[in-house]
């Protein structure tokens, strides 16, 4: 049985200082669709998924995680859950109401325990999607997004109570990738030395349109930070890249499904070369790997995003 109200992940917000490279990025050589532009702020979609967006860029002063979005079934889901945070004494930014972000919607805003922005909405409008044609390297939706927190257990606990996450493996003990439904993860809590957007992830049709994506950043002049390989937990490829604002994006494919939920056993992998990096083509972890991904602090901890 399913008991997160959460049904997957919609989309995340970031707020960056180098705003016009940032956008020409995601539309040009990562393979975003911009679907709206509204005075400093873009939105981007991705060819195969329904979501309105996928990525949501905010011209900003600070860099900052704007926001994380999840679905939910129903509006329903959504009250019940606000009813939940309310008693726990979660900090609320946004009562459940209509959203009047693209697409429109149903949801609620809140604080995590480190003080990012969440939001769950139900109700959104769908934007029409269409399957990617083979050797189409662009990505065919969000995947996950991964966060660093400087207190992991606490931070999964607040998912696994409050929202519904489980467990479906570590990583030593610095990572567990946290599901809702049959993908490995929607969510990654990484520990670091601060509050931080880790990375977010983009999956792409197949392997070959992974390579041909890996392939055309490098093409570009985008060294990948990690990769091409493939990951031990969750058994997907990974190229991670940084963008024009220093947060590491990432393509997939073929993460693993979770198909029998009740008689999953989290596993423990560890960051030896064979488990992080099946394929054995990624080689080992560079020394910049390991600052980017722990990024900057994020400097919009317990704030609003002004949408
Ligand atoms: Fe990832």
């Amino acid at each position: 049985m399913n008991s997160s109200p959460i049904t997957h992940l919609r989309h995340v917000g970031i707020a960056v200082p180098d705003y016009e490279p940032a956008v020409e990025f995601n539309r040009g050589v990562w393979g975003l669709t911009p679907v709206a532009d509204d005075d400093g702020v873009s939105f981007f979609a991705a060819e195969a998924s329904p979501e309105q967006y996928i990525l949501r860029v905010r011209r900003a002063p600070e860099k900052r995680l704007d926001l994380i979005a999840f679905g939910a079934e129903d509006a329903a889901s959504v009250d019940a859950l606000a009813e939940r945070l309310i008693a726990a004494e979660v900090r609320i930014e946004r009562e459940p109401g209509e959203l009047d972000t693209p697409g429109g919607g149903y949801g609620l805003r809140f604080f995590d325990p480190e003080g990012r922005l969440i939001e769950i909405s139900s109700d959104v409008e769908q934007r029409a999607a269409r399957p990617l044609e083979p050797r189409e390297s662009i990505p065919r939706r969000l995947s996950h997004v991964v966060i660093n927190s400087v207190d992991i257990l606490n931070t999964k606990a607040f998912y696994e109570r409050h929202l519904g996450f489980r467990l479906s493996d570590w990583l030593e003990d610095k990572m567990c990738f946290m599901r809702t439904r049959a993908d490995h993860h929607i969510l990654a809590i990484s520990s670091g030395p601060h509050v931080a957007l880790n990375h977010i992830s983009f999956e792409m049709r197949g392997i070959d349109e992974y390579m041909r994506g890996s392939g055309r950043l490098i093409r570009h002049g985008h060294r990948p930070l990690w990769g091409p390989g493939r990951h031990g937990a969750g058994d997907n490829t990974f190229t991670y890249f940084l963008d024009p604002n220093g947060n590491v994006v990432e393509y997939t494919t073929e993460l693993e499904k979770i198909v029998d939920d009740d008689t999953w056993v989290p596993r423990r992998f560890e960051a030896t070369p064979e488990e992080a990096d099946q394929w054995g083509t990624a080689g080992l972890i560079t020394d910049a790997m390991i600052p980017a991904m722990f990024n900057e602090p994020d400097k919009g901890l317990w704030t609003p995003a002004p949408l």
